[in-house]
């Protein structure tokens, strides 16, 4: 089979490329094993690009990521860019990216892998068999809110505004992707927002309501306050099938909700914009994780979000889901192994370095295939 299909990788800093440099030998194997082949490009974005291009992210980078059939992201940021000016720093490659692609709605599916149940902090029962959808808003809401800025007020005072805005169709199609999914799943949708104190949360559920009751009045819809829904997510998790929310919730309630899995290296994100004429869609697949500066450069870094996601990629852009559905098994197997990288491991398993962990993945797909 050729390659017709064209994948950007962008690394970004801290552990990104450690872990992506497991996922492209797990890309490699796809394709010599599995004829799943692709025209795979590499670039810089975040503290990467700001030391070779002086920006997070260059417009040859953007154009890139615009016209390939998916993007691949491992994290950006570290403390060495830190006291740059807002404008410059890392993550606003990121969010660019997000923004210009239009990729309003980001999956972060949170499961609980029956091997790690008792990696988390929480009590087994309360999180074995978990398996969560989070559905956040991507391009709006306080991220990009205007108006925005710090002013001077004068005599040592300043002011600091961010906006938090929506609109009926950016709640609507974020709604939809939610409720699509859940027909998949169990069923369910879950909308948090903070109505009580929040005209945008106020909009946000009457026009969630408004679409159940227009397109998608056989899928099951609550409404929750954000605060009680974080306050959920740590007492029953399992009460959940899919949650949407907006841009700054979803970033904090998907934190919290994988931890519940064990270790934010665990959680893999689609990010997607619309489906056009062709029936294609944008597409970002990055781990939940950050860059992790305190653990980089010293092979402790888990590679299994940044593989998910991946796999995540197989499945909703190439429609590869056996392909994917073995990449999860082969994650799975090593997991049940008791190979684990530092951030999951526990008695009676043994610690591995990134490497290790990539050649144990290798060697369970080499085995499930057959
Ligand atoms: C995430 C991250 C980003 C966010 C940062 C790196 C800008 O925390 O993807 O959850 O806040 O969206
Ligand atoms: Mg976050």
């Amino acid at each position: 089979m050729t390659a017709n299909r064209s994948l950007l990788i962008l690394p970004g800093d801290g552990i990104g490329p450690e872990c992506m440099g497991q996922v492209r030998r797990v890309i490699d194997w796809m394709g010599e094993k599995r004829a799943v082949r692709f025209e795979v490009e590499e670039d810089l974005v975040g503290g990467a690009a700001i030391d070779a291009h002086g920006t997070p992210l260059t417009d040859a980078t953007m154009d890139k990521a615009l016209s390939a059939d998916a993007v691949l992201l491992g994290a950006v940021g570290g403390p060495k860019w830190d006291d740059l000016p807002f404008e410059q720093k890392p993550e606003r490659g990121l969010l660019r990216l997000r923004k210009d692609m239009e990729l309003f709605a980001n999956l972060r599916p949170a499961i609980c892998f029956d091997a790690l149940v008792s990696a988390s902090t929480l009590k087994p029962e309360v999180v074995a068999g978990l398996d969560i959808m989070i559905v956040r808003e991507l391009t709006g809401g306080v991220y990009f809110g205007e108006p925005r800025g710090i002013e001077d007020l004068g005599g040592g005072e300043r002011r600091a505004v961010n906006t938090q805005v929506y609109t009926t169709s950016e709640i609507r199609r974020v709604a939809a992707v939610a409720f699509e999914l859940a027909r998949k799943r169990r069923n369910r949708v879950c909308s948090a927002e903070k109505a009580n104190v929040m005209e945008s949360g106020v909009l946000w559920r009457q026009e969630v309501d408004k679409l159940h009751e227009e397109s998608y009045g056989d899928v099951e819809l609550s409404h929750i306050y954000a605060d009680n829904c974080a306050m959920q997510l740590v007492r029953n998790p399992k009460q959940f099938d899919v949650i949407v929310t907006d841009n700054l919730f979803g970033d904090i309630l998907s934190d919290e909700a994988a931890m519940l899995t064990g270790s934010l290296g665990m959680l893999p994100s689609a990010s997607l914009g619309a489906t056009d004429e062709t029936g294609r869609r944008k597409a970002l697949y990055e781990p939940v994780h950050g860059s992790a500066p305190d653990i980089t450069g010293q092979g402790k870094a888990n590679p299994l979000a940044c593989l998910l996601s991946y796999s995540m990629m197989l499945r909703y852009s190439f429609d590869l889901g056996a392909e994917a559905d073995l990449i999860e098994r082969a994650v799975e197997d090593v997991l049940e192994q008791g190979i684990r990288t530092a951030d999951i491991v526990s008695e009676g398993t043994t610690e591995v370095s990134t490497e290790a962990k990539g050649d144990a993945v290798l060697a369970a797909l080499d085995r499930l295939a057959g």
